[in-house]
């Protein structure tokens, strides 16, 4: 089917939930979906931050309707508080997995329960945060996790044996694995939703490549200073804006072709319109799937049992 990002399915009387809404490709995406008529629920750590996105999706599109749950993955509490405003929902139709450090801290840093923290905030916190989810997402019918993966995962090993990074530590390492482990994760998900006969399916896209120095100026989310738009535009040959870097996840939260388990990123592959992409074999895994799984219950302190 042909997809036009800038002319979404209807989606009022769905109710949609995104991580690290305030800024960067989350909050393009919650505009995109407000636009589109849903309820969205913007998950943000920093109350302040939340409340600039809240008006500035209400300024641009009118009638918007948009709230704000605070949410900081790397805080077990926080997670569990999150998960349970979300239950209370009578319905969750996506929950897309998006908040991230891009740029790793060139040391390694741990969370407060001593877990890598690019791993904690890039995948454990959602882990979690799915898990405890479960209930409202299967009873609504059709409903879907989307995943943030990366091009990166094409570019790097999978350390399974040392994912806390505690041998081979560096900032491309840590950024790269962890967005190898969610892909991992989003694609097991799905394989184990199935296996238990639930309705819901999991689906994980890429963004390509977009920066914010080619992104539209917003009060409040997006103000990149001259020196990056102009740094940022000689890249515009491979790159986009995260207006558009939100497309492949909208798409795979709207799409009513699309299927758990398919993976979703730019035409051409950097950027462009959203379509079906390729995986890397390590990221569909069933070994790898299989691998990872516990490893995540044991670093997150959470059990996540299907069926
Ligand atoms: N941009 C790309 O080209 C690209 C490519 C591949 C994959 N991705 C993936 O796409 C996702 C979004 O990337 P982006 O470029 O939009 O990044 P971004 O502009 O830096 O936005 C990241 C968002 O995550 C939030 N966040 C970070 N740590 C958090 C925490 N502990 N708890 C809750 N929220 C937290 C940030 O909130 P604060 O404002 O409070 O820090 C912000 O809202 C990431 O998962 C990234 O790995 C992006």
């Amino acid at each position: 089917m042909t997809w036009d990002p800038e002319a979404l399915p209807h989606a009022v009387g769905k109710t949609i939930a995104v991580t690290g809404a305030n800024a960067g490709i989350g909050y393009f995406a919650s505009e995109q979906f407000a636009r589109a008529g849903a309820h969205v629920i913007l998950a943000c750590r920093d109350p302040e931050r939340a409340e600039a996105a809240i008006s500035a999706i209400r300024r641009r599109v009118p009638g918007a309707s948009v709230e704000a749950i605070l949410l900081d993955v790397t805080d077990r509490e926080s997670v569990a508080a999150a998960a349970e405003a979300l239950v209370e929902r009578e319905r969750l139709d996506v929950l897309m997995l998006n908040a991230g450090i891009v740029h790793p801290p060139k040391r390694r840093a741990t969370d407060a329960y001593g877990n890598e923290l690019v791993l904690a905030t890039n995948v454990l916190g959602h882990f979690k945060l799915a898990a405890l989810a479960m209930p409202v997402l299967d009873r609504t019918a059709g409903a879907r996790v989307v995943s943030l993966g990366s091009l990166a995962t094409l570019l790097a090993r999978f350390p399974l044996d040392d994912l806390q990074l505690e041998k081979s530590y560096n900032s491309w390492n840590a950024y790269a694995q962890s967005k190898i482990a969610l892909q991992v994760f989003g694609f097991e998900l799905d394989r184990r939703m199935r296996a238990a006969g639930s309705g819901v399916s999991s689906l994980v896209v890429h963004p390509g490549y977009s920066t914010s120095g080619r992104t539209p100026g917003i009060r409040g989310v997006n103000q990149p200073s001259r020196l990056k738009r102009f740094a940022d535009n000689l890249q515009a040959a491979w790159t986009q804006g995260k207006d558009h870097g939100a497309w492949s996840a909208v798409r795979a939260s709207l799409d009513p072709d699309a299927q758990g388990g398919q993976y979703y990123g730019p035409r051409e592959v950097t950027k462009g319109a959203p379509a079906r992409a390729r995986a890397t074999r390590t990221t569909r895994s069933r070994r790898v799937g299989a691998r990872l799984w516990p490893l995540l219950e044991e670093y997150s302190d959470q059990r996540f049992d299907l069926g």
